[in-house]
């Protein structure tokens, strides 16, 4: 996902910073980025675990960007989850202490500069906890939660947040798993979506419009109902 959403943004002219584990494996990437859209690209090395070094992370970059968008995540098994106390901690650093963190870094460098946006990549799963995903879900509930903060906070410094709420997306994450075809968006649908949300100043969205009417009814189902269901 985060590879489309750089493209959709090099296709509208922006230059990009590629941050990532292992950056310099990502060069055809770069390659492809630059010739495809004639834009400059360059690739910094980022672990979303790593807090301390967040800001020498910020200050190595060529400019402080004008969007900055977190699509880093990590799903991994529920059950195991429920079972290994190290992996659950894991899957709430990686999707939310993390993220939290750099957002919040690159907010305050925003502020200061009076302009901005920020793009959080959450997910439909924080919107209520399940029992087949809650651990994953509780922990995008808290970047939910964060990003609609930090947008409130920020509202008139001239600094943007936008959430993106994907739905089920065709990537890594989902391989092998057998998703309905109108539940499912490609990540280039992501990635165009991300961009019309930055440029049109949105502050939510579901990248198929249809997980905002499924999320509506699962939020509204009574708990000693829900309680029943296995989702
Ligand atoms: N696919 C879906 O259906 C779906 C639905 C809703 C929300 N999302 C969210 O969308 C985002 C993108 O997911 P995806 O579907 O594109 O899955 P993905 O291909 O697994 O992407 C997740 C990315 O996070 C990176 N990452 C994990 N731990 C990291 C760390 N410690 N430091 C830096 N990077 C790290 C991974 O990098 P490595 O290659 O180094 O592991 C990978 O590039 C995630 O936040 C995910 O939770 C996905």
């Amino acid at each position: 996902m985060g590879q489309a959403i750089a493209h959709a943004f090099a296709a509208a002219g922006h230059p990009i910073q590629l941050a990532a584990r292992g950056a310099a494996g990502l060069d055809t990437v770069q390659t492809d980025l630059a010739l495809r859209h004639g834009v400059d690209v360059t690739l910094h090395e980022f672990d979303v675990l790593d807090s301390n070094g967040f800001g020498g992370f910020v200050d190595g970059l060529p400019a402080l960007p004008g969007v900055a968008v977190s699509v880093v995540g990590y799903m991994g098994e529920q059950a195991e989850n429920e079972q290994d106390q190290a992996q659950a901690a894991l899957m709430m650093r990686t999707n939310f202490e993390g993220p939290a963190g750099i957002l919040a870094l690159l907010a305050n460098r925003f502020e200061a500069r009076g302009s901005g946006t920020l793009v959080g990549v959450s997910s439909v799963a924080g919107d209520r906890g399940r029992a087949t995903n809650y651990v994953y879900g509780s922990a995008k509930a808290g970047f939910t939660a964060f990003l609609s903060g930090l947008r409130n906070r920020l509202a008139k410094k001239g600094v943007h947040v936008v959430t993106v709420l994907p739905g089920f997306v065709n990537t890594a994450m989902t391989e092998g798993l057998d998703l309905p075809e109108k539940l499912t968006a490609e990540p280039s649908e992501v990635g165009a979506a991300v961009v019309k949300a930055v440029q049109k100043g949105r502050n939510v969205i579901y990248v198929r419009r249809i997980w905002w009417l499924v999320m509506a009814i699962i939020r509204n189902i009574p708990e000693p109902v829900f309680k029943k269901l296995k989702l």
